[in-house]
C-alpha cells in the first residue's frame, strides 16, 4: 500500500557535545536503511506495528507511551488527523544495527512517519517529520540534542546546534569514509548519561571538552569547504582524543582507529554515543579496501565504504 524508507547516520564531528549546545556535523549513511511498509489490517483492529526484528507486534493506542516507535506512531496518528486510526499494519524492517551509533531507532522512526503520512495522501516536510522523531529520541535517549532525528528527516549533511534551525551542508569533495562496527552493542541513553554525571560532577573539565570538541568541528567546517583532506583526517583524530577524555571510547572503538591510521586512513573516530558501536575512518577512495580490510583483520564484526556527497 505504501513504502518509505530512510538512512542511518553518522555524527562527523561533535557528538555529546552537541547536547551541551556546541555544533555537529552530521551525515545520511545511505548503504543502511530502516523501511516501513504500509498494508491493510484487520478490519476494527486499529494500527498495529510490526517489528520483526525485534520480534514485536505492538498495538498502537492514544496511550501507546512503553514501547517508543508506538508512542511516536500514535503521535503521527495525532498529527495526520487519523482519528480513529485508520485498520493499518506497519511493518518495519531494518539493516542498520542497533545500538550502534547509526541511528537505527531514528531511522526507523523517520520510516514510520514518512509512511504513515504517505498512506494519508498528507505531506510532511522535514522539519515536521523531524520534531515528530524527536519525541520519539526522547523515549530512546532522555535527552538528545535532535542531531540524529534531523540529519535523518533532512537525509542531507547537516550542520547542527541544539535549537536552531539546522544548516544542510555543502561537500566541496566527496568524502570517503569507512565505516567499522565493533559488534558491541551500546545503547545511547547510557554513554550520554555518564557524559552527564561526568559534567555534574567536574563540569569545569567538561566544559573545556565541550569547547575542544566545538574548535575541532569549527575547523572541520573549513576543511571540508576547501576540501582539505589532510587536515580533515588529522580533526578525526583530535575529535576521537576527547571523545576518549570525556570516557566514551573503549578498547575497541580504540583499536579499530588505530588499524584504520596504520593501513592509511587520513584520520578516526568513533562516531555517535560510543563505548561500542560504530567509528568511521577517513580515506583517500583508492585505500577505502585497504582500510576495510585492516579494520576486519582487527576484529570489526562489519566494515564498508560509504561515500558522503
Ligand atoms: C548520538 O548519535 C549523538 C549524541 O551526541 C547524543 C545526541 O546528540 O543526542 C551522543
Amino acid at each position: 500500500m505504501f513504502q518509505a524508507s530512510a538512512p542511518g547516520k553518522i555524527i562527523l564531528f561533535g557528538e555529546h557535545a552537541v547536547v551541551y549546545g556546541r555544533p555537529a556535523i552530521a551525515a545520511p549513511v545511505t548503504g543502511v536503511q530502516a523501511t516501513a511498509t504500509v498494508t491493510p489490517g484487520r478490519p476494527g483492529h486499529g494500527l498495529v506495528l510490526e517489528l520483526p526484528d525485534v520480534g514485536q507486534r505492538v498495538a498502537v493506542t492514544a496511550d501507546s507511551a512503553q514501547q517508543p516507535l508506538a508512542h511516536l506512531a500514535a503521535l503521527a496518528l495525532h498529527a495526520l488527523a487519523l482519528d480513529p486510526p485508520p485498520a493499518w499494519v506497519v511493518t518495519v524492517r531494518s539493516t542498520i544495527p542497533l545500538a550502534s551509533g547509526l541511528g537505527s531507532g531514528a531511522a526507523a522512526a523517520t520510516a514510520i512517519v514518512t509512511a504513515l503520512a504517505g498512506a494519508a495522501g498528507v505531506a510532511l516536510d522535514p522539519a515536521q517529520v523531524s520534531a515528530l522523531v524527536y519525541e520519539s529520541e526522547k523515549r530512546f535517549h532522555g535527552t538528545p540534542s535532535g542531531v540524529d532525528n534531523t540529519v535523518i528527516a533532512y537525509g542531507q549533511p547537516v550542520w547542527f546546534v541544539r535549537g536552531q534551525a539546522p544548516e544542510p551542508f555543502a561537500l566541496r569533495r566527496p568524502l570517503t569514509l569507512v565505516i567499522g562496527d565493533t559488534g558491541i552493542a551500546s545503547p545511547t541513553s547510557i554513554a550520554v548519561g555518564d557524559v552527564r554525571r561526568a559534567w555534574q560532577a567536574e563540569p569545569a573539565r567538561s566544559e573545556a571538552l565541550f569547547d575542544d570538541i566545538s574548535e575541532t568541528t569549527w575547523a572541520a567546517r573549513r576543511a571540508i569547504e576547501e576540501g582539505d583532506g589532510a587536515t580533515l583526517g588529522r580533526l578525526l583524530d583530535r575529535n576521537h582524543g576527547a571523545l576518549q577524555a570525556l570516557g566514551v571510547s573503549s578498547a575497541e572503538l580504540d583499536r579499530l582507529c588505530r588499524a584504520a591510521r596504520q593501513a592509511g586512513a587520513l584520520g578516526a573516530k568513533l562516531s555517535g554515543g560510543g563505548r561500542g558501536g560504530n567509528m568511521i575512518a577517513l580515506t583517500a577512495p583508492a585505500q577505502a579496501s585497504q582500510v576495510t580490510a585492516a579494520l576486519l583483520a582487527a576484529g570489526a564484526t562489519r566494515a564498508f565504504a560509504t561515500q558522503i556527497a
